[in-house]
């Protein structure tokens, strides 16, 4: 898809729709009827609206498009422009108006006009002047959401209405001094959408195609495209390095595991920032095995990972003066007669010894490897994302997705950063005395501490294998997946955390 920004007038835009807005409490312009309250009809809207004749102030006056916040009006031009629809969506109340909504609105008015058929659309840049956003923060936004919302996974249907796909985005814009910022802003918006988009195809992959070995061949073509260097390690390296917890969830499997390690940046000194996930590529439970029911969800047990290849890769492209790190733990979790077995104990790479409990719960086990690699690459900070467990979906929904820490400074950079991305993240706590659940009678640690604070025990695991680095694990179990679309998220993989990963890195640089 091209993206271009046009300067000139946008009642002169030629293409098959044109995005323009309402706000909320918008009066019709005076001659066009009753007088009303509210701010009259701005810039572009009031120029396309006086070369349709005065028609969008007969709805705005029919109270039929009332800038309340999701609405979308199509209106058929009729040869009055050279666009051939014109679709005005509200954007709320002026005062409501978040970076968050530029993006969901931009990503629901593009797939309205891909319904139509559209295949060259236009936009103004919603929200530039409003809500304390600059004209390149906004057009960021647009260009994200529209991205993100247009995105589809389309890969293995034959029957095809990929047929209607938009081509062409033109955003219009008056004034040249902002041509630029503008254009830099555009850049900006499609690599961190397109990260989304790169994690969110690795996610909606079956558990057939992208086993552990096609997840370091896509992982490795996605860093030669970026310029990120790749390092995948097999059994005998893994071997080696006494990865036991990889090793061990990987024997159920007759698929090979594998550690993925991309690194970006050379320079020594300065922060380096580790991103860790966890890649699971199909999770049955092992031994411990789940419920048929929504098995088949258990294909995006490897989000964690998706989100770190993404992300790495986004700040390559960005250019960012940092060192970064990421380690990706890949295998399957099966049963099978050489399974890990519950009662089993593994030695971890770090040394640290642990029982089995619940086959189930193996990704904190591949996790604390790949942390404890990671740490061995000398990263000053940590970040990990796994969709880890059941019980952070209990208690957060598909809303937030839950942070666990043992430093608050680094996990306020990390709220940042999903500020930023447009990604909520809720805080959980860490006592001390959520240890004692996964003490073991014969081992250092168990594998599961029971079905109380179950999201806080897998975290405290992981902590473990952290030492002191500053370290936040996110877990995104309710979040990698969305089961109804909604704004600039279609049905399906999120690729959440790809943004905010890549975001993580300009917010450390900030600090
Ligand atoms: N991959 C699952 C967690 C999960 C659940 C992700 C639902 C996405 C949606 C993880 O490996 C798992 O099975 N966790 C267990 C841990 C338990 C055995 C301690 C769980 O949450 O039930
Ligand atoms: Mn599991
Ligand atoms: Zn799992």
């Amino acid at each position: 898809m091209d993206i271009r920004v046009s300067i000139g007038d946008v009642a002169t835009f030629a293409g098959d729709g044109l995005v323009i807005n309402l706000f909320e409490g918008t009066a019709a312009p005076a001659g066009g009827g009753r007088p009303r309250r509210g701010a009259p009809l701005g810039g572009a809207t009031a120029a396309v609206d006086a070369a349709l004749g005065g028609a969008i102030a007969r709805l705005i006056q029919a109270r039929e498009a009332t800038g309340k916040w999701g609405e979308q009006t199509l209106i058929h031009s009729l040869g009055r422009l050279r666009a051939e629809r014109v679709l005005v969506i509200g954007l709320g109340k002026a005062g409501e108006l978040t970076l968050d909504r530029i993006r969901a609105a931009a990503g629901e008015a593009a797939r309205t006009l891909r319904k139509t058929g559209a295949r060259r659309i236009g936009s103004i840049v919603h929200g530039a002047g409003a809500g304390g956003f600059n004209a390149a923060q906004a057009t960021q936004a647009l260009v994200e959401g529209t991205c993100l919302g247009l995105y589809r996974f389309t890969r293995y249907k034959t029957t095809n209405d990929a047929g209607k796909a938009i081509e062409r985005v033109t955003i219009v814009e008056r004034d040249r001094q902002r041509l630029t910022a503008m254009t830099e802003a555009v850049r900006r918006g499609r690599i961190l959408a397109e990260a989304t988009n790169a994690a969110r195809d690795l996610v909606n992959e079956p558990g057939n195609t992208l086993t552990p070995t096609e997840l370091a061949r896509r992982a490795r073509a996605m860093a030669r495209a970026a310029r990120v260097r790749c390092e995948v390690l097999g059994p005998r390296e893994l071997g080696r390095l006494g990865a036991g917890g990889l090793l061990g969830v990987a024997r159920g499997s007759q698929e090979s595991p594998r550690l993925i390690v991309l690194t970006y940046g050379g320079r020594r000194g300065g922060p380096h920032l580790g991103l860790v996930g966890k890649g699971v590529t199909f999770d049955s439970g092992g031994i411990s095995i789940k419920p048929a029911e929504n098995m088949e969800a258990m294909k995006g047990d490897m989000a964690g990972a998706a989100a770190a290849i993404a992300a790495i890769c986004a700040i390559a492209r960005l250019n960012l003066p940092l060192r970064v790190t990421a380690v990706i733990p890949a295998t399957e979790n099966l049963p099978s007669g050489s399974a890990l077995k519950p009662g089993d104990i593994l030695r971890a790479m770090s040394g640290k010894t642990i029982e089995v409990i619940n086959t189930d719960a193996e990704g904190r086990l591949i996790l604390a490897d790949a942390l404890t690699y990671a740490r061995r690459r000398q990263v000053t900070h940590l970040a990990d994302a796994a969709t880890l467990t059941g019980a952070c979906v209990v208690a957060l929904g598909t809303i937030n997705s839950g942070a666990f820490t043992n430093d608050q400074a680094w996990l306020e950079t990390v709220l940042a950063a999903g500020r930023a991305a447009g990604e909520r993240i809720w805080p959980m706590p860490m006592d001390a005395e959520y240890d004692e659940l996964i003490k073991s009678d014969i081992a250092e640690i168990k594998n599961t501490g029971g079905r109380k604070g179950g999201a806080i025990t897998a975290a405290k695991f992981l902590q473990h294998f952290v030492g002191e680095t500053p370290w936040v694990h996110l877990d995104i179990a309710g979040t990698s997946e969305a089961d109804k679309e909604k704004g600039y998220q279609p049905k399906g993989a999120t690729g959440v955390m790809a943004r905010t990963f890549t975001l993580l890195a300009i917010e450390m640089l900030a600090r």
